[in-house]
């Protein structure tokens, strides 16, 4: 199968945007995300070409990363796209972040949400939770700090597996959750002196 002209231009578009990205959003993130969302849609009624779009560029905007409203859209325009499949890439990406606590309204978008939430647990999510914390000099744990990276877990990540929307994500996040609270446990027993 030949990749389609939009998707190359995207992946071109956001490989140049991401890169000497450092803060666990570069474009290995994206890929993995486009895997992930390529997997959960198999056998569904999904449009793959959206999903693959929005996937690729679901965390251009990315307030944290210092990047402006309006980037996507710009983008899009120079894509030939037909209109609601432009409308539904912007609706994808609006409703994938965790902090804004928006239900996804296609499905499309529950599997988008559902891809981004599992890079954020298991390994990679814990990789990538202390990546973001050194990019930012945060503190790696402090029981008095509410914005060390260990406190990330139970505001956000410990949360996400319950959320999935789709059967396979619930499947894949069951054993990624069950790492990170067996690492939490080597990493309060080794910060205690516990196991000495
Ligand atoms: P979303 O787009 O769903 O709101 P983010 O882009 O904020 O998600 O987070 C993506 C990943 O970046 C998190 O899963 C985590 O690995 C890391 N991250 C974000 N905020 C923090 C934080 N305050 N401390 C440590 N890691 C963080
Ligand atoms: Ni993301």
């Amino acid at each position: 199968m030949t990749t389609q002209p939009a998707v190359l231009e995207t992946e071109r578009y956001v490989a140049a945007l991401h890169a000497g990205d450092y803060t666990g959003h570069d474009m290995a993130h994206l890929e993995r995300v486009r895997r992930l969302a390529m997997h959960l849609a198999e056998g569904g009624d999904v449009d793959r070409l959206v999903l693959t779009l929005a996937a690729l560029l679901h965390d251009v905007e990315d307030e944290k990363l210092g990047r402006e409203a309006g980037l996507v859209a710009r983008h899009l325009d120079t894509l030939a796209l037909d209109p609601n499949r432009r409308a539904h890439v912007l609706t994808i990406i609006g409703e994938t972040s965790f902090s804004k606590h928006r239900s996804p309204s296609t499905l499309e978008s529950a599997i988008m949400q559902d891809a981004d939430r599992l890079d954020a647990i298991g390994a990679i999510g814990i990789a990538r939770t202390f990546q973001f914390a050194g990019s930012r000099g945060t503190a790696l744990y402090d029981p008095n700090d509410a914005t060390s990276a260990v406190a990330h877990f139970d505001d956000k990540l410990l949360r996400l597996a319950d959320g999935m929307h789709t059967e396979r994500a619930r499947q894949i996040a069951r054993e990624r959750h069950a790492f990170m609270v067996s690492f939490l446990d080597r990493f309060e027993a080794e910060w205690t002196g516990q196991d000495i």
